[in-house]
């Protein structure tokens, strides 16, 4: 793990990737992307807007792509969607490229982040829990290959963020 030079965030939905990549880097001093928005700029539309109009395996290689043109770029923290590496082949780019992080919280935790829940496609569902409980099950594997895992459900985006970066600084030194 020596030597990375970015930091990747990954792990279930409303897991809190952007905000506490957002905050991770700021103290770090390290550039932020979030994937997701960049697909959205890219393309000029919503992540919604992809699954409906182009159907889900059009987003993935969107995604599949863009782990792609990461893997070129140092000094960042990317926030990866949380589908991203439900995919072996993300899973070993992004592990090549950066130290790869893993974000979990408990169902309930993740219901009441995830809100409406509206903009994010895999959650229109009309048991919203049995859904998410499903996914995590199918999930749990891919997510567990992360370097790191943080369990954030009773912790601030702060303090997750300062955990993480006391982990790679340790790592990293
Ligand atoms: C997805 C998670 C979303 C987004 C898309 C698919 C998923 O990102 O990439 O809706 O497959 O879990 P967040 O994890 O930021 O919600």
């Amino acid at each position: 793990m020596e030597n990375k030079k970015n930091i990747v965030l990954c792990g279930f939905m409303a897991t809190g990737k952007s905000s506490v990549g957002k905050k991770l880097a700021e103290i770090m001093g390290l550039e932020f992307i979030d994937m997701d928005a960049v697909i959205e700029a890219e393309e000029g539309i919503s992540i919604p807007q992809i699954f409906a109009e182009r159907g889900e395996p059009a987003f993935r290689e969107l995604e599949s792509r863009m782990v792609e043109r990461m893997m070129n770029r140092t000094g960042l923290v990317i926030s990866t969607g949380g589908g991203t590496v439900v995919n072996l082949r993300n899973i070993a780019n992004l592990k090549s490229c950066g130290v790869l992080v893993s974000l979990t919280a408990n169902i309930p935790t993740i219901l009441r982040r995830a809100g409406s829940g509206k903009e994010r496609p895999l959650l229109h569902a009309e048991d919203r829990e049995e859904r998410v409980r499903e996914l995590l099950l199918k999930r749990e594997t891919f997510y567990s290959q992360a370097d790191i895992t943080i369990d954030t459900s009773s912790l601030t985006i702060e303090e997750v963020a300062r955990e993480i970066s006391n982990c790679i600084t340790s790592i990293w030194k």
